[in-house]
């Protein structure tokens, strides 16, 4: 079996893990403030991910949000980007609207990305340069809808910030409305299937957009930071995916502005 099929069959099997283990009392903590929260299931679950492949792959390596790998910066050989649960506020408060995303990456070269919608059983995959797919159904490549005729999904709260409200505030009024859903890992399937146009987002970690990145690319859309530059596979960035017009679009909103250009410079977690 090739690690695309190995990662199609874990993500699954991860999803019928935490199915399995929300039945069960778990513990909710808080980490960087109270509204960051992690629970036991994630913790489990990044475990169960990365003992399963460690098993299967000695030699990869993983990066997960829950701790695996935060000491590795480079990135050579197979590397798995892991997030146990994205969207964990939904899976504490909704107990669904969250999924598990993988992305892994050969000699840092996309190889495929997994989106697992776990209380729908969904699952987005694509390996690179053969096709995206919802489970066995391929999707369709990417439309070129403009901003006025756009929803747009965002993570507003990092608008509380100041210095990014002005561009955010023009490009919501332009848009035909915003939406946010509380998992970038299913926003990026959310575009992936055309039911929004284009995600903007601020201080995103690799784990988050990993498995979304590839997936929407395969179908043509366009990923980058707010300046246009290739998103890291290491440390926190802003997020600009859509249509390669609306990609464009969004783009000028921040082309121009040299105060946050220099605070991106400045401390690389826009
Ligand atoms: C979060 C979700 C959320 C985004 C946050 C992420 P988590 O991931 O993707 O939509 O706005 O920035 O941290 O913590 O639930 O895995
Ligand atoms: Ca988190
Ligand atoms: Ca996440
Ligand atoms: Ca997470």
């Amino acid at each position: 079996m090739d690690i695309y099929n190995f990662a199609k069959d874990l993500i699954v099997e991860a999803g019928q893990f935490i199915e399995k283990r929300m039945l069960e009392s778990f513990h909710v903590d808080s980490k960087s403030n109270p509204d960051d929260l992690v629970t036991d299931v994630d913790r489990e679950t990044e475990q169960f991910l990365s003992q399963r492949i460690s098993e299967q792959y000695p030699t990869h390596r993983i990066i997960g949000e829950e701790g695996q790998g935060h000491d590795v910066h480079d990135n050579k050989g197979v590397l798995w980007i892991i997030d146990p649960i994205d969207g964990t506020l939904n899976f504490v408060h909704q107990s669904e609207n969250f999924a598990i995303s993988i992305g892994i990456f050969i000699d840092g070269q996309p190889y495929c990305g997994l989106i697992y919608d776990c209380m729908k059983a969904d699952l987005y995959h694509a390996k690179y340069k053969e096709g995206a797919f919802l489970n066995n159904v391929p999707l369709e490549k990417a439309k070129e809808v403009p901003l006025s005729r756009s929803l747009i999904a965002m993570n507003p709260k990092r608008f509380l910030n100041e210095r990014i409200r002005t561009p955010f505030f023009s490009i919501m009024s332009k848009s035909r409305s915003v939406r946010s859903y509380g998992s970038a890992a299913l926003e990026f399937t959310m575009l992936a299937r055309g039911q929004i146009s284009a995600l903007l987002f601020f201080r995103l970690h690799p784990w988050d957009y990993a498995g979304g990145v590839i997936l929407t690319n395969e179908l043509g859309y366009k990923t980058s930071n707010v300046f246009g530059q290739d998103l890291p596979l290491f440390g926190t960035t802003s997020v600009i995916a859509g249509n390669p017009l609306i990609h464009q679009e969004l783009l000028a909103y921040f082309e121009n502005d040299k105060d946050l250009k220099s605070l991106h410079d400045e401390t690389h977690n826009l």
